[in-house]
């Protein structure tokens, strides 16, 4: 795939969220048939196309520990999202709350064009102007895209199954911002 040659950011509005659906429900499709059986699949992307779902539901301005970010390409086009904050972490053991990227989905036309390396930048460049030292990424073990957090620098730091994920293995990334620039 060639790079597409200009990539916008800009925080989420919400007029964004039919748009972040939709990526969202086509992200899972791409990630995940085959790893999860078809019908809880398909139950998520019912629930994700037809709901108005916890991510898009956040805008920065409205949630201020939130970050969200959409890519736009030079026609205005919405191509992927990148959603976080502080949180918990839900399944790593953690006893204060940790800083999460908790969606970094490209529009699957556009997957390898350099999108998602830029979102996550940015993600990262707003969490350290936050106040962030590092962030933790979750990735179901068999989806493909845990290659990506491998090539952008990130750790592999646990592994556990996930209860609402048919008990699949999930891998916690860390990435460590402090010689980020
Ligand atoms: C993961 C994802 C966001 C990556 O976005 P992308 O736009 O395709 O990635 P980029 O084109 O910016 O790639 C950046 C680098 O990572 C590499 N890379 C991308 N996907 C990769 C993969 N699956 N395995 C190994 N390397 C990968 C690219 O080759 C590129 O390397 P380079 O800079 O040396 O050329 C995208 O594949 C996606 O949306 N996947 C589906 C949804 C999903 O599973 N999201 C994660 C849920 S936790």
């Amino acid at each position: 795939m060639t790079q597409e040659k200009q990539i916008f950011i800009r925080d989420v509005i919400p007029a964004d969220r039919p748009d972040i659906n939709r990526i969202n429900a086509d992200g899972w499709e791409y990630a995940y048939r085959g790893i999860i059986s078809d019908g809880l699949l398909d139950t998520m992307l019912e629930k994700i196309r037809n709901y108005t779902p916890r991510l898009a539901g956040k805008t920065s301005a409205e949630n201020d520990y939130k970050i969200a970010l959409v890519s736009t390409n030079s026609a205005g086009k919405i191509t992927g999202f990148a959603i976080g904050g502080l949180g918990r972490s839900q399944t790593i053991s953690e006893t204060n709350d940790v800083w999460i990227l908790d969606a970094l989905y490209v529009d699957p036309n556009v997957i390898g064009t350099g999108i998602g390396r830029k979102l996550f930048s940015e993600w990262a460049r707003r969490a350290i102007t936050a106040g962030a030292e590092k962030f933790i990424i979750r990735c179901a073990s068999a989806n493909k895209s845990c290659g990506f957090y491998d090539k952008i620098g990130c750790k592999r730091i646990a592994e556990t199954t996930d209860p609402n994920f048919e008990n699949k293995p999930v891998t916690f990334f860390e990435f460590d911002l402090k010689d980020f620039k």
